[in-house]
């Protein structure tokens, strides 16, 4: 097979020779977990986001669980959220016994629309809980003029920047970040959660660990926990990732440009849908580039596109659904069609493109030609 009839992957981790050295390091030390690699990791990460703490978590879910119980979440509260997201931001509202309460998105960011957002707070609500969608910064200003509690699902946002140059993160609400494989900084799983507040991180700190308070002695519990620790290998992964964050950053915005480029005549031509551009809600936002998703002009049908995509090589799929219309939640909340208009029409149109630091010139074009011939069949 020739290299231009070649697959191109989703997605692709970078690793090298320091995630070897310093996951070697660990192993020859013997200690795999509640070492040292924890606190160094979270030190390291707390201080490149501007943030006083974070606590390693062992996914973005736990984390979001967590970050939701230090918010003060509890059972019959409700939390007002994005339709639009991966289903762990709804989900962990769910493991509290708390209801998430679903508004519409902003049709240019994909963020939670804050006007949507007001509109749906009760003397229930406990919380709000923005999703910054596909990396880009949710509007938290707007957000925080609600004067709820807030938590922050980051997990596809390391990198970006809102408008007032403060890191996504960095604002001291509980923010939760995710480093699943296709994440801009992976451990394979894990995650992390940054706060301003010295008390929420000794709270996250416990819970993580079966609600042991740092100064108890190992059989002693003073509240529930739970098991969500980051190993030590884990972390090692994460100090290393962390060294290489700016050029895997880089090297996904020059991804994202290129990509900008090469379809900027299916958008103009055809009306193929991009993702907004930097600053398209403040001047002043960065988007931390997490995926490169496109939305099918209105009238196509999306699936026959992604068929031809797969037909031709190139992986991709249908990114995001929404979650209002999952089954789950359609059953045990009774979601309907039409509730969510504009959530609804993007999650239909919406595909994931492979989108990775390294992505070559060459993929890019493969990827552009294979889907202008997708949208040109009939
Ligand atoms: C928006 C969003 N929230 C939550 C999560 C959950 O993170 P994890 O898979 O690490 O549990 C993800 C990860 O895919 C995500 O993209």
């Amino acid at each position: 097979m020739t290299a231009a009839r070649e697959g191109v992957p989703l997605a692709r981790p970078v690793l090298g020779d320091t995630e070897e050295r310093l996951v070697l390091e660990v192993l020859r030390s013997g200690q795999l977990s509640l070492g040292p690699r924890v606190p160094a990791f979270e030190r390291a990460f707390a201080t490149r986001l501007g943030v006083a703490h974070a606590s390693a978590v062992s996914s973005g879910t736990a984390g979001l669980h967590l970050a939701l119980r230090a918010a003060g979440v509890t059972d019959g509260d409700e939390v007002v959220t994005s339709p639009f997201s991966f289903v762990a931001s709804a989900n962990a509202v769910l493991f509290e016994r708390a209801r998430p309460v679903f508004a519409d998105i902003d049709p240019v960011t994909l963020n939670l629309d804050p006007g949507a957002a007001a509109a749906a707070v009760t003397q229930h609500t406990a919380a709000v809980l923005p999703v910054h969608i596909f990396g880009y910064p949710a509007d938290l200003e707007a957000f925080e003029r609600l004067g709820l509690p807030i938590v922050e699902d980051a997990c596809e946002a390391l990198g970006a920047v809102h408008a007032d140059g403060v890191a996504v993160g960095g604002r001291g609400h509980p923010a939760v970040f995710g480093f699943y494989a296709n994440k801009q900084l992976t451990t394979g799983e894990g995650g992390m959660v940054t706060t301003g507040d010295a008390a929420v991180k000794e709270r996250l700190d416990a819970e993580r660990n079966q609600g042991r308070a740092p100064d108890m002695g190992w059989l002693d519990h003073d509240r529930l926990g739970f098991n969500y620790r980051l190993s030590d290998l884990a972390c090692a992964l994460g100090l290393a990732q962390l060294e290489r964050l700016d050029a895997m950053l880089a090297a996904r915005a020059a991804a994202a440009a290129a990509y900008r480029e090469a379809l900027a005549g299916l958008a103009s031509e055809v009306g193929l849908g991009l993702p907004c551009e930097d600053g398209a809600g403040a001047p002043g936002e960065r988007r931390g580039w997490f995926v490169f998703v496109v939305q099918v002009p209105r009238g196509r049908d999306r699936d026959t596109v992604i068929r031809a995509l797969r037909e031709r090589g190139v992986q991709c799929k249908p990114y995001l659904p929404a979650i209002h219309l999952m089954s789950y939640y359609r059953e045990a909340f009774g979601h309907r069609e039409g509730e969510f208009p504009v959530c609804e029409d993007v999650a239909a149109r919406s595909v994931a493109l492979p989108f990775f630091p390294g992505l070559t010139e060459g993929q890019v074009a493969r990827v552009s030609e294979a889907l202008e011939e997708a949208l040109q069949a009939p």
